[in-house]
């Protein structure tokens, strides 16, 4: 049955979007269309007083940002970050003082748990580590607050710190309390509201995949906050996709590959090796190609119309590219994010960029995104099953492999 749905009036949707701080491409399409339609009927309200609401109604505005920006997230993603939070922690565990962690935008707090693990690993004494975890979405605090994640909470082996302090639970995982104790969860904005957290207070601030939602205000008002809560020697990690120009206006790259981490800028970087660590047996993380096949994750129905930036200017960052001149072509890629943030084109790009650069889970997180934008895209989808196989991930690949044969020749979905 063909679904009638009532096309948003576009100004409309940028003002709300512009309300809840988020990108406004974000709220446009057949998608997200179709869940303001239904979430009206839902209210009992028909579309024009919904969006009024909409406009009113922060609490309504947090679950149509639900939409968008998914708490979604699993136990020691990134795995380099917690390598160099280890090191952070070991050289700190002989200091007094709360050794203390802020993850902004923490989901059901599978990034803060693993970071607790991490410190009370490194040797750090429990009475001092800090963890404060900071989402808007209640479901997820909600869900932190009780210790049990959901299943894709745990992709591929556990990282060594949460081995012991996780257990599966039918279809669901148990943190162990002595985890769960250690991370405070706090409901809040990160953008707007206030946190319990003073200035320069944080050895470690986690705001990782919150930036790419955000419209350009925004982005810069939480690159601010965020660094401001680091201590002088702080590091802040962020997520492969984040827009390092934002990063950039006022935090320094530590230059550690895979690490995604930054520094106070003006703040001596040196303190850091460059070399990543070499894997050992007390390294806190497996090596990657340990790893099991990790589980696809859905696609979004959310297809959008963005800005799309010049078809001229993407062929000339991919001429680049092929000459092999990377961080040139991914230096244009980001610059054009940035006026172009839901252009499936330009982040399929920074994706080739990046796989081109073995960053691997940078490639991986650019094709989710697009894939979110667009999840019938064709060279996404093709880009993401070669990805997989050459991770050795073949179930998962076969799975992009199936939804490539269901496109039709011209790379539309087949009825
Ligand atoms: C994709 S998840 C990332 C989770 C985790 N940081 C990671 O990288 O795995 C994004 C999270 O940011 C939260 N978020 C987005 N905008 C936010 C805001 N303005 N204030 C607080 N949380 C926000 C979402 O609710 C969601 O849980």
């Amino acid at each position: 049955m063909m679904l009638l749905v009532t096309e948003p009036d576009h100004d409309e949707l940028s003002r709300i979007a512009g309300l809840s701080g988020l990108e406004s491409d974000l709220l446009r399409g057949p998608g997200i269309t179709r869940w303001l339609d239904r979430r009206a009927r839902t209210l009992g309200l028909d579309p024009k007083s919904h969006r009024a609401m909409l406009m009113e109604s922060e609490a309504e505005r947090r679950i149509l940002s639900e939409q968008v920006a998914v708490p979604e997230s699993w136990i020691g993603r990134y795995p380099v970050s917690f390598d160099l939070l280890h090191e952070r922690a070991t050289a700190a565990k002989s200091q007094s003082g709360i050794f203390r962690v802020l993850s902004l935008g923490c989901a059901a707090g599978q990034e803060p748990f693993t970071a607790a693990a991490c410190i009370l690993d490194a040797g750090v004494d429990v009475n001092r580590i800090e963890v404060v975890a900071v989402d808007r979405s209640q479901s997820a605090i909600e869900m932190g607050m009780t210790g049990i994640l959901p299943s894709m909470a745990v992709r591929g082996e556990l990282p060594v710190c949460m081995r012991k302090r996780v257990e599966q639970s039918g279809r669901q995982w148990k943190v162990a309390d002595e985890i769960r104790a250690l991370v405070r969860f706090v409901e809040a904005d990160v953008v707007s509201e206030p946190l319990p957290i003073a200035p320069g207070s944080c050895d470690i601030v986690f705001c990782r995949n919150v930036l790419i939602y955000l419209e350009s205000d925004a982005r810069d008002r939480l690159c601010r906050r965020a660094s401001s809560y680091l201590r002088k020697d702080g590091v802040l990690f962020a997520g492969h996709a984040d827009p390092r120009h934002d990063l950039l206006q006022t935090l320094t790259s530590i230059g550690r590959p895979g690490a995604f981490a930054w520094s106070r800028r003006g703040e001596p970087t040196t303190r850091t090796p460059i070399a990543v660590t070499p894997p050992t047996a007390s390294r806190p993380f497996p090596n990657r190609t340990l790893r099991r096949p990790a589980p696809e994750i859905a696609p979004s129905e959310v297809s959008i119309a963005p800005s799309l930036a010049s078809s001229a200017e993407v062929d000339r960052i991919r001429r680049i590219a092929d000459r092999g001149r990377l961080p040139e072509a991914r230096e244009l890629a980001e610059g054009l994010l940035v006026t172009h943030p839901a252009d499936p084109a330009v982040i399929l790009i920074l994706a080739s960029i990046e796989s081109a650069d073995g960053r691997v889970e940078a490639a991986r997180d650019h094709l989710r995104r697009a894939l979110y934008l667009k999840p019938d895209d064709f060279s996404a989808l093709l880009q993401m099953a070669v990805l997989c196989e050459s991770e050795g991930e073949l179930d998962v690949a076969a799975r992009f492999r199936r939804r490539l044969d269901r496109l039709g020749s011209d790379g539309e979905l087949e009825e």
